[in-house]
């Protein structure tokens, strides 16, 4: 008699199958990507809005591995404005991290791909679709137009070079045109004293393993800020950071925003930390927007009942209770969603409408919009 087989269980001629087609897929992504001397016009676009920094419009994007596709964003759709925050919240594994990498385009490839959606990043005098411009172009935004703060600093920074030479490098790919090596130098002991670092002498000649998780946290932030980018991508830059420490980073990321009028898209699971750095808050769960407002409509009026769960398991100050509310159940499958609203099986404010198929984004305002059933009272707008 056959053994009953585990849910998700792969034979390895199945994983062999999927492994083939995987690859004739991203084989596909990769000699689109690699063709030389592509034509402008293929990756330039316009706006939307001139007023925004980046425009995500219904990006996917997929990891397409042997245990099957993860759909790790799923149609996301948000905008940076020019000079704003914009607070990125939502569970582990909700695709947050994978949305900011998919802007830096620096997805693990092959198999990480953008399949779908445009990421509209603003230059000023003109606007590039990220997803479809040649690497050899990319190369001069990143660092220059948008750096990311990466979530572990350890893998940011490479452990055998020292950090005064690799904080230089920075500065010579991008910004380092006609300076001497004394002015770059210069430079990086600015910018290690800038965030922070009391012995930047010393720690510019240090290497990676010689500073605590803190002090190397502060040294990729440094990097990040070298060459004033105009978008700046924080991915949970101060976790790693005691209370004091992450005051003076959010300080310094809010004075560099105000210094070169840079918009910065804050990931974080610290409602906190949101609740003081953020103008627009985005909700993400499950590879998707679930809701999204300006800061006081998410924490004043949220709307979709994950927010409102999010909301109700932050502690509050002078109230005092005996247990944090938290969600039940756990996050889908990311290989295997539903065909329903993702949240669902989760919910305790389910309505009539939740069996039908994944709830569209309604507007509850100019400026706050939430994909939920509850809001749906007959409308079906967009
Ligand atoms: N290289 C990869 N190969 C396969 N799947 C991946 C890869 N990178 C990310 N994923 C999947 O994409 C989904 C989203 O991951 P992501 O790193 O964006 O989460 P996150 O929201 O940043 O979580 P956290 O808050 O824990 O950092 C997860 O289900 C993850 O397993
Ligand atoms: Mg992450």
């Amino acid at each position: 008699m056959a053994k009953k087989k585990a849910e998700g269980y792969l034979s390895a001629r199945e994983s062999r199958r999927i492994s083939r087609e995987n690859r004739k897929i991203t084989n596909a992504y990769e000699k689109q990507r690699k063709r030389k001397n592509v034509p402008e016009n293929e990756y330039l676009t316009t706006m939307r809005d001139p007023n925004n920094a980046v425009e995500f419009d219904n990006l996917h994007t997929y990891f397409f591995t042997d245990a099957g596709t993860v759909k790790a964003v799923d149609g996301v759709s948000f905008e940076v404005p020019i000079g704003k925050t914009v607070g990125v919240v939502g569970e582990s594994g909700c695709g947050k991290s994978v949305t900011s990498l998919s802007l830096m385009q620096l997805l693990q490839r092959p198999q990480g791909q953008v399949v779908d959606g445009a990421i509209r990043l603003n230059l000023g005098d003109k606007a590039y679709d990220v997803t479809r411009t040649p690497n050899e172009v990319l190369q001069k935004l990143r660092g220059h137009y948008v750096s990311m703060i990466f979530q572990e600093p350890m893998t940011a920074l490479n452990p055998v070079f020292r950090i005064g030479d690799q904080i230089n490098e920075v500065i010579e790919l991008h910004d380092g045109e006609g300076q001497s090596a004394e002015d770059i130098k210069k430079r990086t002991i600015g910018l290690l004293e800038m965030v922070g670092i009391a012995n930047s002498e010393g720690v510019y000649s240090m290497f990676p393993h010689e500073l605590s998780g803190g002090m190397r946290q502060r040294v990729v932030i440094a990097m990040a800020l070298a060459c004033n980018p105009k978008v700046i991508i924080a991915d949970e830059p101060t976790t790693a950071l005691d209370v004091t420490i992450q005051a003076q980073i959010l300080d310094l990321l809010r004075q560099l925003k105000n210094r070169i009028n840079s918009s910065i898209m804050f990931i974080t699971h610290d409602l906190g930390v949101i609740a003081e750095m953020a103008d627009y808050v985005v909700v993400m769960y499950a590879g998707r927007v679930v809701e999204r407002g300006t800061a006081a409509d998410i924490f004043h009026h949220p709307a979709h009942p994950y927010t409102i769960g999010l909301m109700a398991s932050k502690p509050v100050v002078g109230k005092k209770i005996d247990k944090l509310y938290s969600i039940p159940g756990k996050v889908p499958n990311p290989i295997n969603m539903p065909n329903y609203c993702y949240f669902k099986d989760r919910c305790e404010m389910c309505v009539d409408g939740c069996d039908g198929e994944y709830p569209c984004m309604i507007s509850l305002s100019e400026t706050h919009q939430v994909s939920c059933y509850r809001y749906y009272d007959g409308k079906e707008e967009k």
